[in-house]
C-alpha cells in the first residue's frame, strides 16, 4: 500500500517537473518581466549599453507601471555573435524567470536562434535593432521596431545613380545583414543604370580592412559603398580607408548609417567628414520627440553619452510593450499582443513609425545624411528624406 502511495506520489512529481519544463508558468501578478537579449561586453558591447540605455530612458521618462504593473528588465549577455548561447539565455528567461516579453537583439545570428523559443514559449519577440530582412519570417511573434538593411540600402543605391556615380565597388560583412546590403544595392542600383564593378565581404569577427581596401584602390571605381555592422568594426574600417588614402585618390565613400553611427562617429575623426549615408535615425534629427528623448537618454547614460540607432530601437520597443501591456490589461498573450501592434503608429524620436501588418516590420522615412562637424563634434546632418520606406523584398 504504502509503496503504491510512493509511485504515485513520484509520478505526480514527474508529471509536475515535465509541465512546467513544458510550459513557462503565469508570473508573479503584479510585475511585467521584460527578457532582454543583448551584447553587453566584447567587440559589439556598445548594442548592449545602448539598447538597454534606450529602454530605461523611456522607463525613466513614462515611469515604470503600466495597467497597475511594475515593468522590470532582466538583462542577459550574449557577449557577441554567441547563438548558442543566445537561446540557452532566451530559454532560462522563458522558463525560470517566466518573462512575458523577450527583447533587445543586436545582432541577427542571435535573433534568428532566439526566433523559435519565442514561437514555442509563445512569447512575444520585439527586435529593438536587428536587421536581416526574413527575421521577421522566423517567428510570428517577432515584431521589429528598428529597420531592415534593404530598406535602407535601396536610397543609397538609388541617390548614387541619380548623383552621376556609375562605378560602384560593394565591401560588406559576411553574414546575414551584409549579404542583403550586397544584394539590395547590385540590384537597385543596376536598376538606376549604375554598374558594380566588384565586390568584396570580409569577416564578421576581428576583420583585417586594409589589403581588402587596398584591392578597391586599385581598381579605381568612383565610389564604395560598404556595410559594416556599427562599431568598432566601422571604426576599423574608416581607419583603413583614410591610411590607404583612398579619399585623397578621389574614391567617395557611401554607405548605410550603420558605419558612421552616433556611437562610433567621434572615434573616426576627419576620416569621416563627407561621407554620404542613408538611415532611419540621426542624433542630429531636429523634433521635439528627438529633443524628449536625447534628455531622458542623457538623464540614465550620463550628459556626455550620445544615443544612436540601437538606443531609438530600445526606446520605440519600451513603447510598443507599453502600448500591449496597456492595450491586453496587462494580461499578456503572444497572438493577441502581436495583433495589437499591428498597424501601430509611433512619434518615434525618428519620426512617426508604423508597423506594418503585413510584416511586422517599420514603415519609416529613410534620411541622406552627410558627415559634418558640428560645434566641434561629428555628425550626421540630414539633407534629404524618402518618405515612408518599406522593405523593397516585402513590399
Ligand atoms: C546588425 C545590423 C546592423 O545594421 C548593425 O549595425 C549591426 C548589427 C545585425 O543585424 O546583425
Amino acid at each position: 500500500m504504502i509503496y503504491r502511495w510512493r509511485r504515485l506520489i513520484l509520478g505526480l512529481a514527474a508529471v509536475a517537473a515535465a509541465l512546467s519544463i513544458a510550459m513557462p508558468a503565469a508570473a508573479d501578478d503584479d510585475t511585467i518581466k521584460v527578457g532582454v537579449v543583448v551584447e553587453m561586453s566584447g567587440p559589439f558591447a556598445s548594442y548592449g549599453r545602448q539598447i538597454t540605455n534606450g529602454m530605461r530612458a523611456y522607463m525613466k521618462a513614462h515611469g515604470d507601471k503600466v495597467a497597475g504593473k511594475k515593468i522590470e528588465l532582466i538583462v542577459k549577455d550574449t557577449t557577441g555573435p554567441a547563438p548558442d548561447l543566445a537561446k540557452r539565455v532566451a530559454q532560462e528567461l522563458v522558463m525560470r524567470d517566466k518573462v512575458q516579453f523577450l527583447a533587445g537583439f543586436g545582432l541577427t545570428p542571435n535573433t534568428m536562434a532566439v526566433a523559435p523559443v519565442a514561437t514555442e514559449a509563445r512569447v512575444p519577440m520585439i527586435v529593438m535593432n536587428a536587421a536581416t530582412s526574413a527575421i521577421t519570417t522566423k517567428s510570428p511573434n517577432i515584431v521589429r521596431v528598428s529597420f531592415t538593411l534593404p530598406q535602407v540600402t535601396a536610397p543609397m543605391a538609388e541617390w548614387a545613380a541619380k548623383n552621376k556615380i556609375k562605378k560602384v565597388y560593394t565591401l560588406v560583412t559576411d553574414y546575414a545583414p551584409g549579404l542583403d546590403a550586397e544584394a539590395t544595392f547590385k540590384k537597385v542600383f543596376a536598376a538606376n543604370g549604375g554598374e558594380v564593378v566588384g565586390s568584396l565581404r570580409v569577416p564578421l569577427k576581428n576583420p583585417e580592412f586594409a589589403p581588402f581596401v587596398q584591392r578597391i584602390k586599385d581598381a579605381r571605381p568612383e565610389a564604395v559603398f560598404i556595410f559594416t555592422p556599427a562599431g568598432e568594426t566601422a571604426v576599423a574600417f574608416m581607419k583603413a580607408f583614410a591610411e590607404r588614402g583612398l579619399d585623397k585618390a578621389g574614391i567617395k565613400l557611401i554607405a548605410t548609417g550603420d558605419v558612421t553611427d552616433d556611437d562610433g562617429i567621434d572615434a573616426m575623426g576627419d576620416a569621416a567628414l563627407g561621407v554620404i549615408t542613408t538611415h532611419h535615425y540621426s542624433a542630429a534629427h531636429k523634433s521635439p520627440e528627438n529633443d524628449a528623448f536625447k534628455k531622458a537618454y542623457a538623464a540614465v547614460a550620463g550628459p556626455n553619452a550620445r544615443p544612436n540607432f540601437m538606443a531609438v530601437g530600445g526606446w520605440d520597443g519600451m513603447h510598443v510593450i507599453y502600448e500591449v501591456t496597456n492595450k491586453l490589461g496587462g494580461q499578456i498573450d503572444a497572438a493577441k499582443a502581436v495583433a495589437a501592434v499591428k498597424g501601430l503608429t509611433i512619434q518615434s524620436p525618428r519620426g512617426a513609425i508604423v508597423i506594418d501588418p503585413a510584416t511586422r516590420d517599420v514603415v519609416q522615412d529613410v534620411y541622406v545624411r552627410k558627415v559634418q562637424r558640428v560645434d566641434g563634434k561629428y555628425f550626421n546632418v540630414e539633407f534629404d528624406k524618402l518618405a515612408k520606406v518599406k522593405d523593397p523584398g516585402k513590399s
